[in-house]
């Protein structure tokens, strides 16, 4: 695996590959990289003659009383993982080379509407800076195929929005959610959990998949669904922070003549924040 850190060094790299006609996949990442990740970068292999990953904690989708300081640091361990994939090229910058004028001073792309609600109504300015960080890696990188993880399903919608508005030449490919045997979605953040929290953790999947059942066995009554999820999750020691079924699509709130929908939630045990989803078709 080949390891560039500077914009200039990385693209003129991929210049090579793409005057040879290759293809270019690339995976994102904050690193602190687990399964999720990996089964990431497999799909990106299969869709593409060459894959890079990025690793950069991207401080600009961070608020200030948020985990960046405490976010995993751990780049000798996911170069190893991703030098077993047998990736071709990490990429990571560090903040000062993707922002030399300041986090204050850098240019935003700001994507209206999918970005306030959810995790957007909770971290105001987090997806400002989701988009921004990848609108710049992808002209740093220049992929063909980009992707991207369905547990993040709103990051997901906004960066397939941001692709489309800003006609950008990628291809945004959702890869469905790597879960634990007990139905925990696979995150970097569930290294902050302790023992009794890591035993509680897996009742957010637990409290969004019973409400899937409700639905697919006829009810309609979302805010009844939202609501049941929602004590299920107290009871069980989470400081919820949402729950909400919306249309997977555009992410206005469902109602029963929407057939594509998914129900969200985000919930906190401790310090540490969960989040996760799961899509499901009415119709
Ligand atoms: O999902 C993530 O890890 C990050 O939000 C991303 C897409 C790498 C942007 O920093």
């Amino acid at each position: 695996v080949k390891i560039f850190d500077q914009p200039g060094m990385m693209r003129e790299q991929l210049d090579h590959l793409r005057a040879e006609s290759k293809t270019i996949g690339f995976v994102p990442t904050m690193g602190g990289l687990h399964e999720g990740h990996l089964s990431l970068v497999r799909q990106a292999k299969s869709v593409a003659d060459a894959v890079v990953v990025s690793i950069f904690i991207n401080p600009l989708q961070f608020g200030a009383n948020e985990d960046l300081d405490a976010y995993p640091r751990k780049l000798e361990d996911d170069l190893q993982q991703l030098e077993q994939l047998d990736t071709d090229m990490v990429f990571t910058p560090t903040p000062d080379t993707m922002y030399p004028l300041g986090l204050e001073a850098q240019t935003k792309v700001l994507v209206p509407d999918l970005t306030t609600v959810l995790c957007g109504a909770s971290r105001p300015g987090h997806f400002d800076g989701v988009s921004t960080v990848v609108c710049k890696l992808f002209n740093i990188v220049g992929p063909n195929t980009a992707v991207f993880g369905q547990k993040d399903l709103q990051q997901l919608l906004i960066i397939k929005r941001l692709v489309a508005d800003l006609a950008l030449p990628v291809t945004v490919i959702g890869h469905p959610t790597t879960r634990e045997a007990d139905g925990l979605a696979m995150s970097s953040r569930n290294t902050y959990l302790n023992e009794d929290q890591r035993a509680i953790a897996p009742t957010l999947y637990q409290s969004l998949s019973e409400a899937v059942e409700a639905i697919k066995n006829g009810s309609r009554d979302y805010p009844a669904l939202e609501k049941g999820a929602l004590t299920t999750l107290e009871k069980a020691g989470f400081a919820p922070d949402y729950i909400e079924i919306r249309r997977s699509t555009d992410l206005i709130r469902a109602t029963e003549a929407d057939e594509d929908i998914a129900i969200f939630g985000a919930a906190r045990l401790g310090t540490t924040r969960l989040i996760d989803n799961i899509v499901v078709s009415t119709g």
